[in-house]
């Protein structure tokens, strides 16, 4: 059997079985087997394309099975729906495409599904995939085609709507909004993007510049660990929104030597990587924070590279609010969030989130932006940010906190953000900045400088 078509089926039961997340599998998969960069590149292909537009894949297959698919077994159904993204999104030949995915039915030990699999496939190869495309489309209007046609559940499509009117990017004036633009770049495989840690590498060091971000670098392709710059430490793997989050921070304005900054949710510690690049020069100390010990690690080890490397501390960020009352000078709260920002890069995430999951994050976001504004110095400025656009987590959490809070302002971030971006963003009228994968390239993310009124 072809191995990159073994490794995208297992990564989709892995996915499955496991809850694993595919950006982590895959390249263990990838680097076990030992493939060359053209069946890598198949693998990668045929398992983040299966996964992200999976909801549009089982719509096809459903008008050629006549059963509820919670009677199949999981195993025919991977196979099933790998078998469907190369017949309808891939140009690969029809005999290889069928044979293959019917010969994992039978690698998976389910032998007696084989021709059941193979009768649903050849289905599948007597339409075109415009002609299944319509099918799988028709009689559906509004949200329900888009969520349809772009392979994102409904509830995510309405969340995507209201952001982007509150952003003035929403339907005007009889003008169509950009929904559509943002669902069909979430279906995207993006480019990976680097950053160039400041006073480690420069950009021309590390490759070509990137989009939006001063910074940021375009990775050649390939596996970026390959990169010598990141193979040092230097330059990281790391969205330009990531980077222009954390720079929105370290940038907007001088920093005074003594400064003390934290990182209140550090892990894997990307940003708090930028960051620690940024304090250096200024004389400022970084100390990093982040509730999990596997991921307290992985800041460890991102900040391993600077001499000496900034403090990493373990527990939940919000003790910081009796532990270290007006202590810091600078905060950034990347908080835990849904991640409906990153949903290109995240292939399985659409699909594993739950409108259910949104008021727990909120509640907690809610709660670590107390323990944020409280561990700030009168005058200090701390940084609200998310990888998602949810208004629920983004915009209403920060209304709440500066309703609650007379000595906060709400700096104008999309100005900021002016000053250090590489082009002109056409950012939102602020003071909220939020980034969007079809107007900039990055993930979605929301950014909001907050400042504290000197007592
Ligand atoms: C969005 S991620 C941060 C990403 C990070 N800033 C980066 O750029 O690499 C949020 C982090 O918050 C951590 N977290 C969740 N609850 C927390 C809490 N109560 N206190 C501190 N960290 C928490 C999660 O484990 C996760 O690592």
């Amino acid at each position: 059997m072809q191995p990159a078509r073994r490794i995208a089926y297992e990564v989709l039961r892995a996915v499955r079985e496991d809850d694993a997340y595919a950006n982590l599998v895959l390249p263990a998969l990838l680097a076990e087997a030992r493939l060359d960069s053209a069946d890598a590149a198949l693998a990668t292909e045929l398992a983040y394309g299966t996964l992200r537009l999976r909801g549009y894949y089982d719509r096809v297959l459903s008008l050629v099975i006549d059963r509820d698919f919670s009677k199949l077994d999981p195993e025919v159904l991977d196979a099933l729906r790998l078998g469907a993204h190369q017949l309808l999104s891939m140009r690969v030949a029809v005999h290889a495409a069928v044979g293959e995915s019917v010969a994992l039915v039978g690698s998976a030990g389910k032998g007696s599904a084989k021709g059941f699999a193979n009768g649903v496939l050849r289905t599948l190869t007597r339409s075109s995939p415009e002609e299944w495309h319509a099918r799988a489309l028709a009689g559906l209007t509004g949200d329900d085609r888009l969520a349809a046609e772009y392979a994102h559940p409904p509830w995510v499509v309405a969340a995507f709507r209201e952001a982007l009117a509150a952003d003035g990017r929403g339907e005007r004036d009889g003008r169509g909004g950009q929904l559509e633009s943002l669902l069909a770049a979430d279906t995207e495989a993006p480019y990976v993007s680097l950053a160039a840690l400041p006073g480690l590498a420069t950009v021309g060091e590390v490759g070509e510049p990137g989009e939006v971000s001063p910074v940021g670098v375009r990775s050649a392709g390939g596996d970026p660990a390959a990169n010598p710059m990141v193979a040092r430490g230097r330059a990281r793997v790391q969205d330009e929104g990531s980077q222009l989050a954390a720079l929105a921070l370290s940038r907007c304005r001088p920093i005074v030597a003594g400064e003390r900054w934290l990182d209140l949710c550090a892990g894997p510690g990307g940003k708090a990587a930028l960051l620690a690049a940024e304090a250096a020069p200024g004389g400022a100390t970084l100390l990093a924070n982040e509730l999990i010990p596997t991921r307290a690690r992985l800041v460890r080890n991102a900040l391993a590279v600077f001499d000496p490397p900034p403090e990493v501390v373990e527990g939940d960020g919000t003790r910081f609010a009796i532990d270290a009352p007006g202590a810091f000078d600078r905060i950034l709260l990347d908080a835990p969030c849904t991640g409906l920002g990153a949903l290109r890069r995240r292939p399985e995430a659409r699909w594993r989130k739950q409108p259910s999951d949104v008021d727990g994050l909120t509640r907690l976001q809610g709660a670590l932006l107390e323990a944020a504004i409280a561990a700030l110095k009168p005058g200090g400025i701390l940084a609200y940010v998310t990888c998602s656009p949810h208004l629920a987590e983004t915009r209403r959490v920060v209304d709440a906190a500066l309703a609650a809070h007379p000595e906060l302002t709400a700096v104008d971030t999309p100005a900021v953000l002016a000053e250090i971006a590489t082009r002109d963003l056409q950012l939102g009228a602020g003071p909220a900045a939020q980034l969007w994968p079809h107007a900039h390239g990055t993930d979605a993310m929301f950014i909001q400088l907050l400042a504290k009124v000197e007592s």
